[in-house]
């Protein structure tokens, strides 16, 4: 049998010199929600570090009851974890709002990273409610123009007066953020580079411009869906099996060592707890081998977040954005 290297002990210092696991669990929910704390605690058993959730998923009340069990067994302490959870657009008036819920779910005092979930302003009263406003003609109800609105950076420096006043959040970064939006954001920060950007990210989905952007201002590139989600299509690539065939391990331990090999951190989730627990084997792909991974995007590129929130940010082959140019 070939011993590996573990995903699970990869390490990354962010440009605020905090440290962050590279292999996170996602805690989106496909069944019902309180499964995710089953899910949660067979990751961290397994060795995960690094859990990613949100106000808008719903699960963090599960993921809380998890740390809690986690702590209490001895499974796992506190401060060697890393829980990220993100603001939504609904709250862009008062993210403080949306992390104090959240550290209240997740009955914490303090988080590790707080994403800006998306780069836009999206109406909503006090508690972030409805999170997707749409009229009814089906638009959605944004409270600052999609294109050319700069809403989202007042957003982000908000996101940073948290940070910078309080002991609550240690880490600050962003998510769905383009090129064009980043640019306007490292001009109009009021402290902090954000230390990662989240993007859906693998090998049928190729954005190395993005990517070669964000490595070269000091911003890590977080791949979420690195399966392409739901039924997880991204492992039907020919190249992707072939590898597992040859390093002997599972398809998602190479869809995952696809990031880690290059500097980036990865999500992954699942709803089986075998799964979760044989993610963790880190083949040394080379170079060449890493190139190829890359190429099946080119030929023919993918994205599975087609999401209407994400219309007008400037990314490519998002399906139905009419307003990007
Ligand atoms: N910032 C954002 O806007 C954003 C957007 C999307 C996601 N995220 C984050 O990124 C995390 C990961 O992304 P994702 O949820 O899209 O997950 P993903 O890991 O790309 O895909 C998960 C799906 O793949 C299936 N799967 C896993 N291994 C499989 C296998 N070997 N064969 C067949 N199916 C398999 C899972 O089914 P089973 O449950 O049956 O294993 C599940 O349906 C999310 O949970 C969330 O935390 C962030």
């Amino acid at each position: 049998m070939i011993k590996y290297d573990l995903s699970t002990d990869v390490k990354i210092t962010l440009n605020d010199g905090n440290v962050m696991p590279t292999l996170g669990l996602g805690t989106v929910h496909e069944g019902d929600a309180p499964d995710v704390k089953n899910q949660v605690v067979a990751a961290v058993r397994a060795g995960y570090r690094h859990i990613d959730t949100a106000w808008y998923y719903g699960s963090e009340k599960y993921v809380g009851e998890a740390l809690k069990q986690i702590q209490e067994e001895g499974i796992a302490k506190r401060e060697d974890l890393f829980i990220t959870t993100k603001v939504w657009p609904s709250f862009h008036h008062h993210p403080e709002r949306s992390i104090d819920d959240s550290l209240k779910e997740l009955g914490i005092d303090y988080i590790d990273m707080v994403l800006q979930h998306w780069p836009i302003c999206l109406s909503g009263d006090a508690n972030g409610l409805p999170p997707t406003p749409f009229d009814n003609k089906g638009k959605l109800i944004y409270d600052d123009d999609p294109v050319n609105g700069t809403g989202y950076i007042k957003f982000y420096n908000r996101l940073e007066d948290y940070k910078f006043n309080t002991e609550k959040v240690k880490s600050i970064g962003v998510s769905n953020y383009s090129i064009s939006r980043l640019e306007l954001l490292l001009k109009n920060r009021k402290r902090y580079i954000p230390v990662v950007n989240q993007i859906e990210y693998h090998p049928q989905l190729p954005q190395k411009d993005l990517v070669n952007f964000c490595e070269n201002n000091g911003i890590i590139v977080e791949a979420y869906s690195p399966l392409g989600g739901t039924g997880a299509p991204v492992l039907r690539a020919p190249m992707i099996n072939e590898l597992a065939a040859k390093y002997q391990v599972s398809p998602n331990e190479i869809a995952i060592a696809y990031h880690i090999l290059e500097g980036r951190s990865v999500l992954i989730r699942s709803s089986n707890l075998g799964r979760i627990k044989t993610n963790i084997k880190l083949p040394p792909l080379t170079l060449e081998e890493l190139a190829s991974l890359y190429d099946v995007g080119v030929k023919r590129p993918t994205r599975y977040t087609n999401d209407p929130w994400g219309y007008g940010l400037g990314f490519k082959w998002w399906e139905g954005d009419t307003l990007s140019k």
